[in-house]
């Protein structure tokens, strides 16, 4: 069953059938205002912090359903019927009206043709200033003039996420409005910068700002009163709960248009006015919204792929990069499951989604990176979660207050030791940094000077090697890295334990740093490392391997798990993915464990983390074995880790299983399967229920998961294998035999790479003929070509 389709053209996924099973969200701004709507415009708005800055209120969890919203009323004077132009909250019969949604990049459209009135809700944010816009425009498509009352809506939130949901006797009384010529403002009194302002493009025939007054008692946005009664109160109030409500008339002639602009800003009269005056000019907004799609056709251009995979196309060239794009600004806690009540960066994630994305967002990643250098400690572990700006030199000040009632906590709470360290975090910053390098080709970046979390610098290089030493550091019994907190799996939380994963993420890491020690000439620190990594795999083949496939770890008792003597937790796919996708795992184990992986952990949904799982509570193990079967980490198919598998099989060279893979998680292929995947299809969910669970299929957690970053990175570098290195473009796609090639255009380094691969002897990997601008290339990769140069690639497998 579908709910809507993908529309390429306009880099649209059209939403036809509003009735979702699920909110199916999107994410609106690119900078420090962000709002996630969702396909009813339910949602909410926050300023630099989804935490401390929440412009709109949100009622996560509640029902009815994803309220309130970003909302526009349209009624009918004439009848005094009502409805709502993204279906809710009014939520006319479906059989009655016509309700499309239409998620773009960075914009959501609501459409709504009822009554012989089309009404469209175009919310977006401009890049240049932190207001979103509600573009309305009406046609009336009866024979006849039609007197209409326009109503705006949201509800203001008291900024702060705790603040929303309990202890209200300060703030329900420090919260005020007031209203202005054709402005509402509105007031946390306690904060020093703690105003918003709501405004639009005409005078208004009428106002609310007032929450109870405008909906009137034990009413819901469904039936406000003073929607109902067809005018507002010219509410206001020192204290209470607010809403912007602006009330305009408009009589339409049959066949003609009108279009009212609504601006929902940060700071009160004064800038509103400025914001007024600016977005009240149809062609400013116009253009505005034309910049948001250069914005995005730039970044989409760094990579645009044709294979004979409609489905890979469709997400690589558009929504993938997208979600890994939003991961990157605006870090990964605001959805509609994490709903903003945790704020800063988590180590571990940042430091991926940093990785994955630096050819079309190099400023970004180059300021996570730095940020997350910061938030290193000297012994060489990272803050599993933390505020970069408390580490920031330059950053004198937040530009916006917390209010002083919610004490911030301060850098040294942050601190808390090896015993909150998860042994994973820092590691992936290795890979980021290298990756990083690759794309824009700074390597003055590792002499950088950046400051330690807990005191003192060093050089970016220097950071690196305290990563990389801490790991060294950190082994247990049997010589395999410390599980500590947990490692990438939160829930398996082996203490003083070994993690398999650990020592070959370590590995990896390992090999990316010899790799730039000797490309920048440092040869002594890649014999000293390369005589550490070699330790590794002797260790982690002698210990790891179990017959078929790789032990996930070693517990702080001394029992391995992830063998074949287990009932439970018996293969894991982390250990076995990493085994490979490191180089620790030769050909022949390599093959051998991922043979079990695809035995024992494929579903059509995708790769499982874990099968069969845990049943049985088992602290030595960790959390996992406390989680329902089939959910989360115990054995769903946690996206995240599905494109290690890709990467792996393509290491191994066998580009049919790779795609395969892919194809199982891909959420395109997943469109006409709503009945059982429920969540958008345009999106990789964190995970999809295994198959211990009766809801087998069912996604859940979409956008904010590392599987944004890593399918795309996976899938980009591996499977299509085009990925830049030190100086020259590689090219080494790994495919099904089926396809005779694929078509890409790569921008690197300010020149554009016109790749074509042919596949004429039906060969899975394997490249036997490299030509630039028809000349055969010896050494087979294509070195770095001048800026602003067109190059004509062709590569020939074989
Ligand atoms: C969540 C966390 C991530 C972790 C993963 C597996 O996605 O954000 O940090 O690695 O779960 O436990």
């Amino acid at each position: 069953m579908q709910y809507g389709y993908f529309d390429n053209k306009k880099r649209e996924y059209v939403i036809n059938r509003v009735d979702v099973p699920v909110s199916w969200t999107n994410y609106i701004g690119v900078n420090e205002m962000c709002g996630v709507l969702n396909h009813t415009a339910g949602g909410y708005l926050f300023y630099k912090s989804p935490e401390y800055h929440r412009i709109t209120r949100f009622r996560p969890n509640g029902v009815p359903m994803d309220r309130p919203g970003h909302y526009v009323y349209v009624r009918d004077d004439d009848t005094g019927e009502y409805w709502s132009i993204s279906w809710q909250p009014v939520g006319k019969p479906l059989d009655k009206a016509r309700y499309e949604c239409r998620h773009g990049l960075s914009y959501s459209r609501y459409i709504c043709d009822y009554n012989g009135i089309n009404a469209q809700q175009t919310l977006f944010i401009p890049i240049e200033d932190p207001v979103e816009l509600w573009d309305v425009t009406l046609h009336n498509s009866s024979d006849r003039e039609r007197h209409l009352s326009i109503f705006s809506y949201c509800e203001f939130s008291f900024h702060h996420i705790e603040m929303d949901n309990k202890n209200h006797q300060m703030s329900l009384y420090a919260s005020g409005s007031s209203y202005q010529d054709g402005i509402i403002q509105y007031d946390l009194f306690y904060e020093e910068d703690g105003y918003q302002f709501f405004t639009s493009n005409f005078t208004p025939d009428g106002y609310d700002c007032v929450r109870d007054a405008f909906l009137g008692s034990y009413r819901t946005e469904t039936n406000p009163l003073a929607v109902e009664r067809g005018a507002c109160s010219g509410s206001t109030e020192f204290g209470g709960n607010h809403c912007a409500v602006l009330h305009k008339k408009v009589s339409i002639q049959s066949g003609e248009n009108a279009r009212l602009l609504f601006m929902l800003g940060e700071q009160g009269y004064e800038n509103a006015k400025v914001m007024r005056k600016k977005y009240s000019d149809e062609a400013t907004v116009d253009r505005c919204f034309a910049d948001l799609a250069k914005f995005w056709d730039d970044k989409l251009s760094r990579l645009q792929v044709n294979t004979p995979n409609e489905g890979m196309n469709t997400m690589l060239n558009i929504w993938t990069l997208y979600q890994s794009e939003i991961n990157v600004m605006f870090s990964r806690f605001a959805s509609f499951i994490e709903v903003g009540g945790r704020t800063g960066l988590g180590y571990r994630d940042t430091a991926q989604d940093a990785m994955t994305v630096p050819h079309s967002n190099p400023q970004k990643c180059r300021q996570r990176i730095i940020e997350l250098l910061r938030g290193l400690v000297t012994q060489g572990y990272g803050l599993h979660l933390f505020q970069p700006e408390w580490f920031d030199p330059q950053e004198k000040k937040q530009s916006f207050k917390s209010p002083t009632v919610v004490p911030t906590p301060n850098k040294s709470q942050m601190i808390h030791g090896l015993e909150d360290t998860c042994a994973d975090d820092a590691l992936w910053l290795i890979a980021a940094i290298v990756e990083y390098i690759k794309e824009t080709g700074e390597f003055s970046l590792l002499d950088e000077t950046v400051t330690y979390a807990d005191g003192g610098s060093g050089t970016v290089y220097e950071h690196m090697t305290k990563i990389l030493d801490f790991s060294t550091e950190q082994v247990g019994a049997n010589g395999i890295c410390k599980g500590l907190r947990a490692d990438w799996n939160d829930c398996l939380n082996l203490g003083g334990g070994e993690s398999a994963m650990v020592s070959f993420l370590h590995y990896w890491a390992l090999q990316y740093f010899i790799e730039l020690a000797c490309y920048v000439g440092k040869t002594e620190d890649a014999a000293k490392y390369g005589a550490i990594a070699k330790q590794i795999k002797a260790v982690s083949e002698k210990v790891l391997w179990d017959g078929k496939w790789y032990a996930r770890g070693i517990t702080a008792k001394g029992r391995k798990i992830g063998v074949q003597s287990d009932s439970e937790g018996r293969v894991h796919l982390e250990s076995n993915a990493w085994a490979v996708l490191s180089g620790v795992a030769g050909k022949e184990h390599g093959e051998l464990c991922m043979d079990s992986v695809n035995e024992y952990l494929y579903t059509p949904y995708g790769l499982m983390l874990v099968a069969p799982a845990y049943s049985t509570p088992d602290d030595d193990i960790g959390f996992v074995t406390r989680v329902y079967r089939g959910v989360k980490e115990n054995g769903s198919v946690f996206s995240h880790s599905n494109p290690w598998a890709w990467a792996a099989e393509a290491k191994l060279g066998r580009g049919t299983r790779a795609m395969k893979f892919y194809d199982a998680l891909c959420p395109y292929h997943q469109n006409n399967l709503i009945e059982i995947r429920q969540s958008e299809p345009y999106s990789y969910c964190q995970f999809i229920m295994g198959k211990d669970h009766t809801a087998h299929g069912r996604a859940r957690h979409p956008f904010m998961t590392g599987s944004g970053g890593w399918s795309y990175f996976a899938a980009t570098r591996f499977l299509l294998g085009i990925r830049p290195d030190f100086n020259h473009l590689m090219i080494d796609p790994c495919i099904p035999s089926h396809w005779q090639g694929f078509t890409a255009v790569r921008k690197w380094r300010g020149a554009t790479y016109n790749i074509t691969v042919q596949n004429p002897n039906g060969v899975e990997k394997g490249v036997k003929t490299v030509l630039l601008a028809g000349k055969t290339l010896e050494g087979g990769a294509v070195p770095c070509q001048p800026t602003g140069s067109v190059n004509d690639v062709t590569i020939i497998m074989g």
